[in-house]
């Protein structure tokens, strides 16, 4: 028998308030989302036009995408945020490619501590793959080359040899060619010391020396920048790259002439277009037309960055369910009496970053199997009394149909296995609540992403806010990576029915968003065989 609700003992009308209350501050209407992208526009244009702002819009001197006919053999190197990957991308033409790749864990100590350390772990990972794949190559050619295609990009033998190396490193750099860029700051709970303002590819390239690897870092990408070549060159075009994972972020196509800041660059005087990566997890540090709760604020107070990446921390994975754990704890902890767990906590939900985004998608995942209508907005309720996931007005447990108390069972299941409280202690109003704090969270998540695609289809004249049709396109392609959009239930589809209603039905059926399977690697591969053509 589930044990009975706590909430049950407290005052209906009490906790009906302290729900709406909850839920009345991650409301965001259709006018709140208006009035973002227009901010967000208006961030754009600014970020063009001058440097140090906000919201960095970097050029990344990418002047073109690949058409899926390139080949090559490249390696790839991709330090994000969660793993860190060396990868060995085979470029087939064709819009085919074939990958191998070895993941390495990245310490939190290594996180924190001197740059040098860190990119000396990033040398020693290369080092590591080159040995293996090299040992399981049996068309190795001799010498140090691990390739099993012969064919360089179609190139004599190099007078020195050594093997290029594509940077993926998802962090703002401002990037002042395609082989340079020096680190603006860390995101993401990285902080290493030593590493702000010094040039990311000297950084590797220096570790890559000191080991005496003939390994040659030859372009550097951010992950949103690998993502929009990599869909490019598998869909034969794309004008948007953006990453919905551990961060948030976007790169686009900009006419050259649009990004003001470059002055009389070169760059700027060939005309064309030229990839910028936004930074837009940096959008509206100030939170001026973010709807900033009491959670998110305790959130950013306890992070390693207050008052940076706000529109990330609203966003992306690795925030989210610490926002849903402040949820949480702020009923359970309610007074006079409690409104979640009878009262009770775990040691998981007590750590800071305790409740990982995952556990939220399960949740929801549970709650999702085998319903008819996904929780979509719009999607019609599963009866009157459990709530949808805009609702929290849930109080007849004993109403609830065989296919509601079997969910909300699994969700049981998952609470007192991924979160450790007692079975006893989970009733199935709490985990109603649960997932109901999971998905205003995560919807207010896919809200916001809708507003940071539109602004680029705003931006590159595709569409207008509040509707109408304005290129005549078939198909706007954009490639989307990381794990929220991969994983989490719903969420795409949330981000799409905000963009309808930002954008009309008429844009946005036409836009196809699609996974950049390995992005970050197939980037980086694409931007080291435009290096080594330009060389
Ligand atoms: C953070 C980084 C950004 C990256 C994004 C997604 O926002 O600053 O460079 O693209 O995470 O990984």
């Amino acid at each position: 028998m589930p044990a009975t609700s706590s909430a049950h003992s407290a005052s209906p009308d009490r906790a009906r308030r302290i729900f709406d209350d909850i839920e009345e501050q991650f409301r965001l209407d259709q006018d709140a989302l208006v009035k973002i992208t227009e901010q967000f526009l208006a961030d754009f244009s600014l970020g063009l036009s001058e440097y140090n702002q906000p919201m960095a819009m970097i050029p990344t001197f990418v002047t073109g995408v690949p058409n899926g006919s390139e080949t090559g053999t490249f390696l790839a190197l991709d330090l994000g945020g969660t793993n860190l990957r060396v990868c060995e991308v085979q470029l087939l033409g064709g819009h085919q490619f074939s990958l191998r790749q070895q993941k390495y864990r990245v310490s939190e100590a290594l996180k924190t501590g001197e740059a040098a350390a860190l990119f000396d772990y990033l040398a020693d990972s290369v080092d590591a793959f080159l040995t293996e794949i090299g040992s399981q190559s049996p068309t190795l050619p001799p010498g140090n080359s691990p390739f099993s295609s012969p064919s360089l990009f179609d190139m004599p033998p190099q007078p020195e040899p050594f093997i290029p190396l594509g940077l993926t490193f998802s962090f703002p750099v401002e990037q002042t060619a395609l082989d340079q860029g020096k680190i603006l700051t860390w995101t993401k709970g990285f902080a290493a010391k030593n590493a702000i303002g010094h040039d990311v590819v000297r950084l590797l390239q220096d570790a890559f020396d000191r080991k005496h690897l003939h390994v040659k870092c030859v372009a550097l990408v951010n992950d949103t920048v690998g993502a929009l070549l990599s869909r490019a060159y598998t869909a034969g075009g794309c004008i948007l790259g953006s990453i919905f994972g551990t961060g948030t972020n976007g790169a686009y196509l900009e006419r050259v002439e649009n990004i003001k800041k470059l002055g009389d660059n070169p760059a700027r005087q060939k005309g064309g277009f030229m990839v910028v990566n936004t930074e837009w997890g940096a959008f509206n540090n100030t939170r001026t037309v973010l709807p900033t709760t009491q959670f998110d604020n305790k959130l950013d107070r306890e992070s390693i960055n207050p008052r940076l990446q706000a529109f990330e921390k609203f966003i992306s994975g690795m925030y989210l369910g610490e926002i849903t754990r402040n949820i949480l704890l702020s009923l359970i902890d309610a007074a006079p009496r409690p409104l979640l767990f009878n009262g009770r906590s775990s040691d998981d939900l007590n750590r800071h970053y305790g409740l990982d985004t995952a556990v939220m998608s399960e949740i929801e995942e549970a709650w999702e199997a085998g319903r008819e209508h996904p929780s979509s907005e719009g999607a019609p309720k599963a009866n009157g009394v459990v709530p949808d996931w805009q609702s929290a007005h849930f109080t007849d447990v004993d109403k609830l149909s065989h296919e509601d108390v079997a969910r909300l069972e699994r969700i049981r299941g998952v609470i007192t296995q991924r979160m450790g409280i007692p079975a006893a202690d989970v009733s199935l109003r709490d985990a109603a609540v649960v997932r109901w704090a999971a998905s205003l969270v995560a919807n207010r998540a896919a809200k916001l992403s809708a507003c940071a695609v539109a602004t680029v289809l705003v931006q590159t004249e595709r569409a207008q806010l509040g509707g109408g049709f304005v290129s005549d396109e078939e198909r706007i392609i954009i490639g989307v990576d990381g794990s929220l959009i991969q994983f989490y239930p719903n969420f795409g589809t949330r981000l799409r029915d905000s963009l309808r209603t930002l954008v009309g039905a008429e844009v946005e059926k036409r836009v196809d968003i699609g996974l950049a399977k390995d992005g970050s690697g197939v980037g980086a591969a694409l931007c080291a065989l435009q290096a080594v053509k330009q060389d």
